[in-house]
């Protein structure tokens, strides 16, 4: 623990040019909301203590971070950044550095921050076009001052090193300066901008840290700019995949929203989405146009084109697709195969147990060595309740059944094509219900009338 850190992120503003009633910083960025990802930032560095400044739609994010361990300090009036970091002031301690995150610019990363060699600086960047951002004023090496874009003279507007918005100071000075904050500006508004000014003043200027790469200073303000967060978020992704060895097909048609681990080999092709928490074995293939949510898939497991998967464990090489769709708490053995058309909700299959085509598998329990003929149905609800359907090694399922449960298949047993089971099938035997095939002979085919 990082015992002298204090971050505080501020999350306290409207976010009006986002026309959501979803509060701004929980907008998502790479599957992940905004202020998860600078929380994440956060705690990676180890702190004494996080403080969150939040105000407008505060419930929301109090709702979102239950769970967290982190001082709540509200701005009632949004009043600036350099008010938002006043509320935060009554959790400072005399020995900490504080440093000031913005909820709203998640690219932000832990190599940007850790190779800073002062415990005082302001993280600048130098962009062609800074319009819009904190202009940096310099001395040689001294930040003289931020001039925020509406009260910059012209050549103040030329200057293209811009403030990222992150500072850091020791806690006693920075409560000091604080206090000396005016609203005298354009926008009538206690800028945190402007501590930079009074600490030149008194001999003690901030240093400016300037990132190597500038992309990670963008916020999002609208949904166009929270497009282009994502885009570099999922280009990041991308290079790391690949740096990794991961073969993506069509690297710029691949979207992680969430994690994805891979081992060795691993081929991603054309299209495909991962949600979640998603972890590839070795040699995994993912077909092109699929969705993978949450699943484990060990080493050699093939996913054929449009698969949609979802909660879904492989504990051995078996083959999946195209056009299957597995769902929560299915649960795949070694030499599986799953086909077109096939839908799997809580099931387990055995070894070398195949559903080939067209099948609905929900609460089920399937042995090893099972045909699933095309068309069969595990009917599991009764308008009420669900029940279980289980199969036993080596049975074989006819095509167009349904096995109404609960139900026990026995081993080896045989099921009809064709037939409505509503009773328990023995071990090793053919059971099937069917009405006896007739031909009438003296039929005649409809005439129009
Ligand atoms: C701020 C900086 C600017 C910098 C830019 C980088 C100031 C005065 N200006 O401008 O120099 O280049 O960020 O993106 O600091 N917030 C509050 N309470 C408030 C106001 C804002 O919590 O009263 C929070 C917002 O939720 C947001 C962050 O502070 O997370 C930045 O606020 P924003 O209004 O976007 O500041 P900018 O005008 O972009
Ligand atoms: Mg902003």
């Amino acid at each position: 623990m990082n015992n002298s850190l204090h971050v505080v992120i501020l999350a306290a503003g409207a976010g009006t040019r986002m026309r959501s009633d979803k509060l701004k910083v929980l907008h998502h960025v790479a599957g992940v909301a905004m202020v998860d990802h600078v929380l994440n930032l956060a705690k990676s560095m180890n702190p004494s203590q996080i403080t969150m400044v939040f105000g407008h739609q505060g419930e929301q994010l109090q709702a979102h971070l239950a769970e967290e361990q982190v001082n709540w300090a509200e701005q009632k009036e949004q009043l600036g950044t350099g008010h938002a970091v006043q509320q935060a002031v009554p959790f400072f301690k005399d020995d900490e550095q504080v440093l000031v995150l913005y909820g709203d610019a998640p690219l932000v990363q832990l190599n940007d921050l850790i190779n800073i060699d002062a415990s005082q600086f302001v993280l600048t960047a130098v962009l062609e076009n800074p319009k819009g951002y904190g202009r940096i004023i310099r001395d040689g090496e001294r930040v003289t001052a931020i001039v925020e874009e509406k009260d910059a003279n012209e050549a103040e507007k030329q200057v293209k090193e811009i403030n990222s918005g992150i500072i850091q100071a020791p806690a006693k000075k920075l409560k000091n300066w604080l206090s000396q904050l005016s609203n005298d500006n354009q926008q009538g508004e206690y800028y945190l901008t402007d501590v930079i000014a009074l600490a030149a003043e008194s001999q003690q200027s901030f240093k400016a840290a300037v990132l190597a790469d500038s992309d990670a200073v963008k916020g999002a303000n609208d949904m166009v700019q929270l497009a282009e967060l994502d885009a570099i978020f999922q280009q990041r992704i991308r290079t790391d995949l690949m740096k990794n060895g991961v073969r993506l097909m069509n690297p710029e048609s691949i979207d992680v929203r969430g994690q994805l681990r891979c081992g060795r080999d691993v081929v991603v092709d054309k299209g495909v989405l991962i949600e979640g928490e998603v972890m590839l074995g070795d040699g995994v293939r993912l077909g092109a146009h699929s969705v993978i949510k949450d699943c484990e898939l060990v080493a050699g497991t093939q996913v054929a084109a449009h698969s949609v998967l979802e909660g879904v464990t492989t504990t051995g090489a078996c083959q999946i697709g195209p056009f299957a769709r597995l769902r929560q708490g299915t649960v795949l053995s070694e030499g599986c195969k799953i086909g077109n058309f096939v839908e799997t909700k809580k099931t387990t299959m055995g070894q070398n147990s195949k559903a080939s085509h067209l099948s609905y598998l929900g609460d089920a329990e399937i042995g090893k060595e099972v045909n699933i003929g095309a068309g069969t149905i595990t009917c599991n609800y009764d308008g009420v309740n669900k029940f279980k359907t289980t199969i036993k090694d080596g049975a074989f399922i006819g095509s167009d059944s349904q096995l109404v449960a609960p139900v026990i298949i026995g081993e080896n047993a045989t099921i009809g094509a064709g037939s409505t089971i509503t009773k328990d099938a023995p071990d090793n035997k053919l059971t099937l219900s069917r009405s006896k095939l007739r031909t009438i002979s003296n039929w005649e085919k409809p005439k129009k009338i």
